[in-house]
């Protein structure tokens, strides 16, 4: 049973292309990711998908819902919260709990209830009355988060939920999104941070309009990088890269922080090639360790290879 089906679904801007035809579906109660840089088109397809933007062609469905005929009742069913929080700074936590409940149509004792309900969730019993605007960033994001999920959606579009927030709340976040999860509510979240990516169970690698490529994080993984990745701790990184992109056994190299990562095709033969290749350089070659791609070796991987 799936959450929301899309097939085809394109926007064009004039002559640019935002979006060029994606299809892929999201299951029922899972957490489904869009991952990509600025600019990819992550916020034209949930707003396509929310009903707030038309299409230019394509099909999609959100909670059994035509998104080109019934975007009335998709809205009815989703939870949306935007990428600049939609939250009014100038009114107590309350009141922005009371203004959301009453856009979504909660009255009387089912609006109490859901409201006490998101103040728990949310971790922000004891601040009801505070003003919104001062709030720290990881405050917001959850007080955003209860005020799109007030009236109990089926799915929640989460736009970059956790642009310029702090390592901590960012985790706390991700703990409540689990938690959505495993109460039935199907997630759909943007972001352009790896590491959230690998704490999705689908995720689309967005670039440029397009989608390069899908799948579970760990499918993402064993089906791009087929080839043994080892990571090298050397002084003069960027020496070292260019070195070992001119020999012809290393199939991809990048600078990782202040590391290399480098796939070579028969780990055993090549990474004493490595020490060798850099110490006659005068490269000191502090550890070599075979290691687990992540998501940012597929990223680059796939995304450096569309644009050759
Ligand atoms: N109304 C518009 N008119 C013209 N171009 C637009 C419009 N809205 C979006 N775009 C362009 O469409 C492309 C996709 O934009 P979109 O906002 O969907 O990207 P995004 O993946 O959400 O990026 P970000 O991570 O910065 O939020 C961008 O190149 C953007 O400049
Ligand atoms: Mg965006």
């Amino acid at each position: 049973m799936n959450a929301i089906t899309v097939e085809n679904l394109t926007k064009k801007l004039g002559d640019f292309t935002a979006v060029d035809s994606f299809s892929f579906d999201v299951k029922k109660a899972e957490i489904f990711g869009f991952l990509g840089a600025n600019g990819a088109g992550k916020t034209t397809v949930i707003k396509m998908l929310c009903g707030l933007l038309t299409s230019t062609s394509g099909k999609a469905t959100v909670a059994g819902f035509d998104i080109n005929a019934q975007s009335e009742s998709i809205k009815r069913n989703i939870g949306y919260m935007s990428q600049k929080f939609s939250l009014y700074e100038d009114l107590t936590v309350m009141e922005n709990l009371n203004f959301f409940g009453g856009v979504y149509g909660l009255k009387n004792r089912v609006l109490k209830d859901r409201i006490d309900w998101a103040v728990e969730m949310a971790g922000l019993r004891g601040r009801t009355s505070s003003l919104t605007g001062p709030l720290p960033v990881g405050w917001k994001q959850r007080l955003a988060l209860g005020c799109a999920l007030l009236h109990r959606p089926q799915i929640v579009f989460l736009d970059e939920p956790t642009g310029g927030v702090d390592p901590l709340s960012r985790r706390r976040f991700w703990d409540l999104i689990h938690t959505l999860t495993d109460e039935g509510t199907t997630v759909f979240v943007t972001t352009h941070y790896l590491d959230e990516a690998e704490y999705c169970n689908t995720i689309m690698l967005i670039h440029a309009g397009k989608i390069v490529a899908g799948g579970s994080p760990r499918q993402l993984k064993t089906e791009h990088i087929r080839y043994p990745m080892l990571e090298v701790n050397c002084t003069d990184i960027i020496e070292a890269l260019g070195e070992l992109q001119q020999q012809d056994w290393v199939i991809e190299s990048s600078v990782f922080g202040t590391l290399l990562h480098v796939s070579v095709g028969d780990e055993e033969k090549h990474r004493p090639l490595i020490k060798d290749v850099l110490s006659a350089k005068g490269i000191e070659v502090l550890r070599i360790d075979r290691i687990v791609p992540s998501l940012e070796d597929v990223f680059i991987h796939l995304v450096d290879r569309g644009s050759n």
